[in-house]
């Protein structure tokens, strides 16, 4: 029996640009359906760097750093959202959202309540897209609204936790698969291989039929190799020395910073460079003849196709995909969560469980 939503709920407030002392639980009014959106009552939600990165000012560009390198206070904030707009606060953040909808605004069918919904981060309006969580209230709540269409039918075993873990990640990851086209028999390198996208990326690539190598620390090597990987070489490790010029067919990079040139040495000529990130920073240095005198193809993505969420919900459904959960936190400890989170001594994801 779906028990109507309360007036007040419980949600994890942004209260400005900072430290994670920014973070305050806090009871705020359950918000309403407007036409044509559900209630989502969550129970699962999941820790991404974007929640950090919009906190610190990350998104700024004064900013050239690495996230972690980043001052946690004082950021220039008029540009400090990711597509370059200023950040009003408190404001609810989290990018995925998985729950059941317990109320429709006007226009939606209430055969819609108590279905089980992956949250789709993506809100389109024509070619403009916002993001569930950054530009819009989010998933560290216990209750949100979205679009119908952004409410995802699921059916699987895995509990709302476990699948809170994949919109953010796996779409972004699937992203990256499907610009680069990764196809069977290709060798695919991935940077951060370790991360949320990594281990998605690597996931997506072996399933269409590739072969991974993947960065990340050493001691994440038999979780790695356990997930399919061929080899992993270190952060430190220079992939140009270590296999040569022209080694693979295509590169996954949510890394940047420093090994980005050598990214594109090791790409054959007409191989695809695909990036989503810039974890270890966004300012990198381009030898414009590697660009062109070897016909690559560099790939920016963050707003995926559409028809991907449904890709991604089915390999949910069908078992190409696995949850990689490292950790499980309660909703009011996210800034323990992503403390944890910072310390990148993790395989996978980190998620909020949501009382
Ligand atoms: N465009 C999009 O839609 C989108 C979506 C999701 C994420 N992202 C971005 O993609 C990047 C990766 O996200 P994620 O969720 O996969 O991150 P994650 O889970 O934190 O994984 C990133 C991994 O990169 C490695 N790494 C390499 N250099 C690093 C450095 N200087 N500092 C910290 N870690 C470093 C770490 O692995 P090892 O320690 O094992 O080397 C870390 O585990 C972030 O910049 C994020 O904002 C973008």
């Amino acid at each position: 029996m779906l028990q109507p939503p309360p007036p007040s709920m419980q949600a994890l407030l942004l209260t400005g640009h900072g430290g994670p002392e920014q973070l305050v639980y806090a009871v705020v009014p359950t918000p309403a359906p407007a036409p044509g959106e559900v209630l989502v009552r969550l129970y699962g939600a999941a820790v991404n760097n974007t929640d950090i990165n919009l906190r610190v000012g990350w998104y700024s560009k004064s900013v050239t750093g690495s996230t972690a390198t980043t001052p946690a206070a004082e950021p220039t904030s008029a540009d400090a959202g990711w597509a370059g707009n200023a950040l009003s606060f408190p404001r609810i953040q989290g990018a995925d959202g998985a729950g059941t909808i317990a109320g429709v605004g006007p226009g939606v069918d209430p055969a819609r309540l108590g279905e089980r919904v992956l949250i789709d981060p993506i809100l389109r309006d024509g070619d403009a897209a916002r993001y569930f969580g950054s530009d819009t209230p989010g998933a560290f709540a216990q209750y949100t609204t979205v679009p119908t269409a952004n409410a995802v039918r699921i059916t699987t075993t895995w509990n709302d936790a476990e699948i809170a873990s994949f919109p953010c990640s796996y779409l972004a990851a699937l992203h990256l698969v499907t610009r680069a086209r990764v196809s069977r028999g290709q060798r695919v390198l991935i940077t951060g291989g370790s991360g949320g996208v990594g281990t998605a990326a690597v996931q997506w690539a072996l399933a269409r039929g590739a072969s991974v190598v993947a960065v990340a620390d050493p001691t994440k090597t038999s979780a790695l190799r356990a997930l399919g990987v061929t080899e992993v070489i270190g952060r430190d490790t220079d992939p140009a020395a270590h296999y040569g010029a022209d080694a693979f067919d295509v590169v996954l990079d949510v890394v940047g910073g420093a090994m980005f040139s050598a990214l594109l040495t090791v790409l054959r000529p007409g191989g695809q460079y695909a990036t989503a990130g810039a974890i270890a920073g966004p300012v990198v240095a381009l030898d414009l003849r590697t660009l062109y005198l070897k016909d690559l193809t560099l790939h920016g993505c963050t707003i995926p196709p559409a028809p991907l969420f449904g890709q991604l919900v089915a390999a949910i459904e069908d078992g190409t995909l696995q949850p990689l959960v490292a950790a499980t936190y309660p909703l009011h400890a996210l800034a323990a969560a992503q403390e944890a989170f910072l310390r990148k001594q993790h395989v996978g994801k980190m998620v909020l469980t949501i009382p």
